[in-house]
């Protein structure tokens, strides 16, 4: 049940490194270190080397996740080390597919959203980089919402 998990949004700095903060708390309380491997990465290197948005790191942080992800560019290499491949909205989507090394490797990407349980109006997790408080916290509550979902995808 070994699994690497790559959340990956457009700049890797607000919804991805979020995803993988609430991912790796999940995995720590069910004790899973040694079973699933998470990681994020972005499909614009522009932030390459930042740490999370402020913004969303506040946000975070009053939820009890301390954000420290290094933003860094997805490469087709991802491809072959992980196991999902877990994208946020629909452009994160048609940008990572085209990395596929081979047709097969599409297999490996799902939507975030897909995971969600509580929140079946939304199809994508919106980018609040250009939005307000309000932003961040709907983007956790789906990023909280589909983690729980996405354990149970891979304890089943
Ligand atoms: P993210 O948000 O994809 O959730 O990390 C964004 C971060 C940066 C930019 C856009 C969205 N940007 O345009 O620089």
């Amino acid at each position: 049940m070994k699994q690497k998990i790559l959340f990956v949004c457009l700049g890797n700095i607000c919804r991805s490194p979020a995803a993988h903060g609430v991912m790796e708390s999940i995995v720590a309380r069910e004790g899973l270190q040694d079973q699933i491997t998470i990681d994020s990465a972005g499909t614009y290197g522009g932030h390459a080397g930042d740490l999370p948005d402020s913004r969303m790191c506040s946000a975070a942080s009053r939820r009890g996740y301390n954000l420290t992800h290094r933003a860094r560019r997805i490469t087709e290499e991802d491809f072959y080390r992980f196991d999902m491949i877990v994208v946020m909205d629909d452009m994160n989507y048609e940008n990572v597919s085209r990395l596929a090394p081979e047709r097969k490797y599409i297999n490996k990407m799902y939507r975030f959203a897909e995971f969600c349980r509580n929140h079946p109006q939304w199809s994508y997790v919106p980018d609040p980089y250009y939005e307000g408080r309000e932003g961040f916290e709907l983007v956790l509550d789906l990023l909280e919402d589909g983690c729980e979902g996405i354990l149970e995808k891979i304890a089943k």
